[in-house]
C-alpha cells in the first residue's frame, strides 16, 4: 500500500480538498486497494471538524466525495507512516520539520509537481476567498502525483 498524506495549517480549507479530489482520482481508475490518502494540519484549532464550506462548495461542484472527513493535527509518527507528505506551501514544511525535528525530512510541495505555474505555493483561501484557484492547482497537482507515483511504483493507471 502506498500512503500519501497532504498538509496545511488548518486542515479543513486545502488539504481536504485535495485528500478528496486525490481519492476520488484513485478510485476512478480503480487503485483504490493500492493508494491511501488522508490529510493533516500543522494547526489544532479546527480538529474534528468537517471541511470548510468553501472546500465543500468546490466538492459538490464537481460531485467528488468529503463523506465522513474530519481535520486532525499532524503528528511526527505520520512522517514514519506516510511515504509521500504533500504540503501546501513553505510554512507547512517549516512546521512539519519543527514537529519532525529534522532538516532531512523528504517533503513535498504541491507546487513542485507543478513546475510551470507561476505560483511555488497554494494561496489560502482562508484567507483569499479564492477557492476556486485552489481547485484548479490541487486537480493538475493530483494528476502530476498520480503520474509521479505511477513511474515511482510502476503502477498502470
Ligand atoms: P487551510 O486554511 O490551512 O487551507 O485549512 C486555514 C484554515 C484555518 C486557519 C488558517 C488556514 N486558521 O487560522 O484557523
Amino acid at each position: 500500500m502506498i500512503h500519501v498524506l497532504f498538509v496545511c495549517l488548518g486542515n479543513i480549507c486545502r488539504s481536504p480538498m485535495a485528500e478528496a479530489v486525490m481519492r476520488h482520482k484513485i478510485e476512478q481508475r480503480g487503485l483504490q486497494d493500492r493508494i491511501r490518502v488522508d490529510s493533516a494540519g500543522t494547526g489544532n484549532w479546527h480538529v474534528g471538524k468537517p471541511p470548510h464550506e468553501g472546500t465543500r462548495q468546490l466538492l459538490d461542484e464537481y460531485g467528488i466525495s468529503y463523506a465522513n472527513m474530519a481535520a486532525r493535527q499532524f503528528a511526527s509518527a505520520d512522517f514514519e507512516q506516510f511515504d509521500y507528505i504533500v504540503c501546501m506551501d513553505d510554512s507547512n514544511v517549516a512546521n512539519v520539520r519543527k514537529v519532525i525535528g529534522g532538516e532531512k525530512a523528504d517533503l513535498l510541495k504541491l507546487m513542485d509537481l507543478l513546475p510551470d505555474e507561476t505560483l511555488r505555493e497554494v494561496p489560502d483561501p482562508y484567507y483569499t476567498g479564492n477557492f476556486e484557484e485552489v481547485y484548479r492547482l490541487v486537480d493538475a497537482g493530483c494528476d502530476a502525483l498520480l503520474k509521479r507515483i505511477e513511474s515511482e511504483h510502476s503502477l498502470s493507471l
